[in-house]
């Protein structure tokens, strides 16, 4: 009796079509380049006129100086706008650029916070926000870039608490959160990220204890933590290589190296 309506179908398959036919028109290099034209509205400072006539639609967004796409999808992978003397805001569409893994605005005078969009950014593997004037708090969903290795946000007015989000960071090897306005206590999830090799959170208002799970960070090899309220501070010494370079002056925390490392044990530990 019932006779299989042709219609429904018709109208699938349609509707299929028209879909893919959508994404195929907005899955494209388009995007990109009306993206990073959005974020050239954003920046109001060019002193050195790198984008005024580079970022120009007469040549591909891959040729545009900072811009780097991927072989593959033809889409941009990298963006690289690092001390560049830009002053400007982050806008909401950087959230579309689907492709970007390696993200560098560093030393520059953007200021304002960093859109929710961003959060779209989920192949991010090094995002560097370091030396500029954002503010706001430390984004949570920073903690859903499952890729990210290197997150720099240090030298800013970022203030608020370090979000416990952080700790899904598996892969996540670098952290600077240094001279922010960062308060309240290092979350114990932050002792999740096992590859964690430099963790510097110098120069904030952090309090509390330095929690003895860092002991669980084995690839730890440099601790910056100068220049905060920690109440009890455990001293740790190590007889192994570090960069000097990286240790603060007057750093009565200076934790260097390899506690996985049968050679180089942690000889030993004081509370002062
Ligand atoms: C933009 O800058 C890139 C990198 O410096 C350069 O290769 C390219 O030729 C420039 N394009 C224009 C139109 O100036
Ligand atoms: C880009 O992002 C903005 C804001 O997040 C959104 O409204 C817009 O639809 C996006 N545009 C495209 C072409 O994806
Ligand atoms: C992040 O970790 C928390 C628990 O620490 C978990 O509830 C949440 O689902 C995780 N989010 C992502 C995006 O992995
Ligand atoms: C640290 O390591 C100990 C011993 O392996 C484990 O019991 C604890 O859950 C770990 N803590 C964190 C925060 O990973
Ligand atoms: C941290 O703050 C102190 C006091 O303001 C300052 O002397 C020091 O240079 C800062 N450290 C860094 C690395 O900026």
């Amino acid at each position: 009796m019932a006779k299989p309506s042709f219609l429904p179908l018709m109208f699938a398959l349609l509707s299929a079509t028209f879909g893919v036919i959508l994404s195929a028109k907005y899955s494209n290099i388009n995007i990109d380049q009306s993206v990073l034209l959005a974020l050239k509205l954003d920046i109001t400072h060019d002193p050195h006129n790198f984008l005024a006539t580079n970022w120009s639609i007469s040549t591909s967004v891959c040729n545009w100086i900072g811009v780097i796409c991927g072989s593959k999808q033809h889409r941009i992978t990298a963006l690289d706008l690092s001390s560049m003397d830009l002053t400007g805001t982050i806008p909401s569409q950087l959230g579309n650029l689907s492709f970007l893994a390696w993200l560098d605005i560093g030393d520059n005078n953007f200021h304002g916070s960093l859109p929710i969009e961003l959060a779209d950014l989920h192949r991010l593997e090094y995002l560097n926000f370091g030396n500029n004037n954002l503010d706001g708090k430390i984004p949570y969903w920073l903690g859903y870039f499952a890729k990210l290795q290197s997150l720099y946000l240090y030298g800013n007015n970022f203030d608020g608490v370090i979000p416990f989000t952080l700790g899904n960071l598996s892969k996540l090897e670098m952290l600077n959160l240094g001279r922010n306005q960062i308060s309240g206590r290092i979350p114990n999830s932050l002792f999740k990220c096992k590859e964690l090799e430099f963790l510097s959170l110098y120069n904030n208002s952090l309090e509390g204890n330095v929690p003895t799970e860092i002991e669980n960070l084995t690839l730890l090899n440099t601790l910056y933590l100068d220049g905060n309220y920690f109440k009890v501070v455990l001293l740790l010494f190590y007889a192994g290589d570090f960069d000097p370079l990286l240790l603060p002056e007057k750093n009565q925390f200076n934790k260097a190296t390899k506690v996985g490392d049968p050679e180089h044990k942690v000889p030993h530990r004081k509370y002062i």
